[in-house]
């Protein structure tokens, strides 16, 4: 029999792409996102995508928060497990509203929570981040490395990673694995689904995408006096794709082994500067990227990437893909869809 996901944040980026990768693996999921910062049209696209497995994916436009709707859909659907990546996501966003980011992000988990323990549905995978780490003192991060936050986003990420422990603690049927996530960039091979934020782009990649496409006219360069090889800040940039698969790989591990409560880095093991995927993105595209160059952000850190490690061990996950595929699959999605899955008016 095939497994239910409950996937919460679907429509979104990483969602997506799950979503494809878990219905093309013979998963059936159901979808529950608010479109608060995603379009329906990349359910479509994942629809289509997925061929035949696309029967097998259904749609809910629904806030997490609205407990009744959540229990009557668990009511309706046994799920086998939850993927959760519903939240609000923009650092800059969550300093001006933190009450906006504690809402969504906390009260949307703990309701999630609550529901899934009441329908007895006790493996979650969670979107967590690895800007938990800070700024790290060393690299690459091991998940035994200290935790903090330095904004009320990576603040919800630790606050959700403690609640999942804690009702771990609490209830030893829980199975939970908690997924800090590195730089996902890319799209899938198709073109036809991707990343498509609303307003400025706070990351590097939708910004670079966006002044290839001709909507903006340069990139801004925030630090060049890093001690890194040519001064940017470095990254763990990774395949959205493989970011996806690692998700089913979390899943296995949920249904076939006692886990607990885990943590895993979900990364490529390998540092890039802003210039140099400035360069693959460039090479990939064949336009040049205009650079600004401007002093640091702040709250960034200098070098942030990840140790692999246990993720190959315990997952068998391991990421395929290189800088040279994210750039040729984020500019084949950016070619195709300049503006995302809106019209030229309806962004920005
Ligand atoms: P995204 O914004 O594209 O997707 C999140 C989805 O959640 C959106 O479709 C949004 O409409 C939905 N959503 C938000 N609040 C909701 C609510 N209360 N009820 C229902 N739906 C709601 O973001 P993404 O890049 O796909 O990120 C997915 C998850 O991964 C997030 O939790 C994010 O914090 C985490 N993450 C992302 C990155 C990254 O760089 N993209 C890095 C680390 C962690
Ligand atoms: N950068 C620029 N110009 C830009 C945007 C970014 O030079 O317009 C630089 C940044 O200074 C940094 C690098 O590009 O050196 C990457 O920046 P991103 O904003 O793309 O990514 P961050 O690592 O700063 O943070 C992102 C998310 C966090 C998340 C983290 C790890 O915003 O929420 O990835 O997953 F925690």
């Amino acid at each position: 029999m095939a497994k239910t996901i409950l996937v919460t944040g679907g429509a979104g980026y990483i969602g997506s792409h799950t979503v494809l990768q878990l219905l093309l693996g013979g998963f059936k999921t159901v979808v529950v996102d608010n479109l608060d910062n995603s379009s329906d049209i990349s359910i479509k696209r994942v629809t289509e995508l997925a061929g035949e497995y696309g029967q097998n994916l259904i749609f809910h436009k629904m806030d997490l928060r609205d407990k009744p709707a959540l229990e009557q859909l668990f009511a309706s659907t046994t799920f086998d497990a939850v993927i959760h990546f519903a939240g609000l996501k923009a650092v800059g966003e969550s300093v001006q509203k933190p009450l906006l980011y504690y809402n969504n992000n906390l009260i949307g988990t703990i309701v999630l929570l609550e529901v899934m323990a009441a329908h007895g549905c006790k493996k979650l995978v969670f979107s967590s981040s690895a800007t938990v780490y800070g700024w790290p003192k060393e690299v690459p991060c091991t998940e035994e490395f200290p935790l903090s936050a330095t904004n009320p986003y990576g603040q919800t990420k630790l606050f959700i990673e403690e609640i999942c422990r804690d009702i771990y603690r609490s209830d030893a049927e829980w199975k939970i694995i908690l997924l800090r996530y590195f730089n996902p960039v890319g799209a899938h091979s198709s073109g036809y689904i991707g990343e498509d934020p609303r307003g400025i782009p706070n990351n590097l990649m939708p910004f670079v995408q966006q002044v290839a496409v001709g909507r903006r006219p340069a990139l801004t360069v925030f630090g060049t006096d890093y001690s890194t090889k040519d001064g940017t800040g470095v990254r763990d940039y990774i395949h959205v794709v493989d970011l996806a698969d690692g998700h089913t790989a979390a899943l296995c591990k949920l249904f076939d082994s006692n886990i607990g409560c885990e943590v895993y880095n979900l990364g490529t093991g390998k540092g890039t500067s802003v210039l140099e995927m400035v360069a693959a993105f460039e090479k990939a595209s064949g336009k040049k990227i205009p650079l600004q160059m401007a002093g640091r952000r702040p709250g960034d850190a200098e070098i942030v990437y990840a140790s692999t490690d246990k993720a190959e061990r315990e997952l068998n996950w391991k990421a395929k893909f290189g800088v040279n595929e994210m750039c040729r699959d984020q500019w084949n999605w950016a070619s195709k869809n300049p503006y995302g899955y809106g019209s030229p008016d309806s962004t920005d």
